[in-house]
């Protein structure tokens, strides 16, 4: 992609109801770049509805937006693809075939993501050059749909992608809400792959569009681990029971595809390409982390049950809010009488509490009540 067209990008992003395509809709509006994004299912404003199985409903979008860059993230659960193998590959297959012809038709790009399920997960890790050997429905009509995208188009292999938002089933907000409602949550510990923070996924993305990447690349956080240990991570990171996530294996799980079991992914092309390192789990974590905070601990009303920190930080600031009416509440103006306060420090009780629960969480910078304002501030 030339100077010019990286400037006048218009992108098209094919599933911004879901995980990927959401984060990929607010990169691209973080970056000023024009966008319009598509829902199947799942309404949301702003969003346009499109069922890439039919190519009557494609050609008119096309026609009308002009995309120079379609993302395709739409994406049918693995599971589901090994109960409904025909309607899965009528899915992956024709869906990416018509983006495909009407992406040629304008010569546009087209960034398809797919899979570390198109590897075995016997010979792990893998690099972008090692050969495929899917072991479930889902994994082959990924990497049939990878055949039919040309090498002069974008293919962007993943997994495990998470992120926070209570309307998604990411797994690490099913981690998140099994041990919220104190519910024990089953993981395996021998399905090992690489955590990937959707935010970090989009911004990869498109740097990789703007440096002009073509062929396929791994985009994926840095380091693998077993299922088990990043529930353990995502329990730590928002102060939830760790004891409540339950080792299992594969084979107690009993899930209805096969899963191959080390599907770690390299990343030396990516590192290479774009001479920046992938992003390292800890600080996927802390960015989770900070939006779960400015999601959930904006309010003081909500205790979160079982959680022993929580029930005493609600308990700190209560005590906060009386200290205050004892000591700083104004009392009813009597006029000559009341002293005006012209200058000085101006706060009541919201401030107050909400300086203590910031030196509880000891965020002395910008912290979750900013990012809060900025999310209201912008809507
Ligand atoms: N999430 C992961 O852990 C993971 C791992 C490896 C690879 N990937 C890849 O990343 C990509 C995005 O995955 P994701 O997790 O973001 O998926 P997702 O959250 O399930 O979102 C899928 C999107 O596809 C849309 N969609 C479903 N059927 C459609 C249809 N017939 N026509 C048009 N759109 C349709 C959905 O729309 P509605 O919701 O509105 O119906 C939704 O916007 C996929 O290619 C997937 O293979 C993801």
């Amino acid at each position: 992609m030339g100077r010019e067209a990286r400037i006048n990008m218009k992108a098209l992003v094919v599933g911004a109801s879901g995980l990927v395509g959401g984060a990929l809709m607010r990169v691209l509006e973080q970056s000023g770049i024009e966008a319009l994004g598509t829902f199947h299912t799942h309404a949301q404003p702003g969003l346009v509805s499109l069922d890439i199985r039919n190519r009557g409903e494609i050609t008119p979008l096309f026609d009308q937006f002009q995309p120079t860059v379609i993302f395709n993230t739409t994406n049918l659960a693995v599971d589901y693809c090994e109960l409904h193998p025909q309607r899965g590959r009528d899915f992956f297959l024709t869906g990416t075939s018509y983006l495909l012809a009407e992406a040629a038709r304008r010569r546009a790009l087209v960034v398809h993501y797919s899979t570390a399920y198109i590897f075995s997960g016997i010979d792990g890790p893998y690099g972008e050059e090692n050969e495929a050997a899917p072991r479930n429905a889902y994994g082959k009509m990924k990497r049939d749909a990878e055949i039919m995208v040309s090498p002069s188009h974008l293919i962007i292999r993943t997994m495990n992608v998470f992120g926070w938002g209570k309307t998604s089933n990411n797994f690490a907000m099913q981690v998140w809400n099994s041990l919220h409602s104190g519910k024990a949550f089953s993981a395996a510990t021998d399905q090992i792959g690489n955590p990937t923070l959707v935010e970090y996924l989009a911004e990869t993305s498109l740097r990789l569009v703007q440096e002009g990447a073509r062929g396929i690349f791994h985009v994926v956080g840095k380091e693998a681990m077993s299922r088990f240990a990043f529930a353990e991570a995502i329990a730590r990171a928002t102060s939830l029971d760790g004891g409540m996530i339950l080792s299992r294996t594969t084979e107690e799980l009993n899930q209805k595809a096969p899963r191959p079991l080390n599907v770690e992914l390299k990343t030396d092309k990516v590192f290479r390409f774009l001479e920046t390192e992938p992003l390292a789990l800890s600080e996927s974590l802390k960015r989770f982390r900070r939006q779960w905070r400015a999601d959930t601990h904006t309010s003081h009303s909500s205790i979160i049950k079982g959680d022993k920190a929580e029930f005493l930080k609600h308990e700190i600031l209560e005590k906060v809010r009386e200290y205050h009416t004892l000591t700083h509440k104004l009392q009813p103006f009597v006029p000559y009488k009341s002293r005006i306060q012209y200058s000085g420090r101006v706060f009541g009780e919201e401030e107050m509490v909400n300086l203590v629960e910031s030196g509880l969480d000891f965020w002395l910078t910008l912290g979750p009540y900013g990012d809060f304002f900025e999310k209201n501030m912008k809507d």
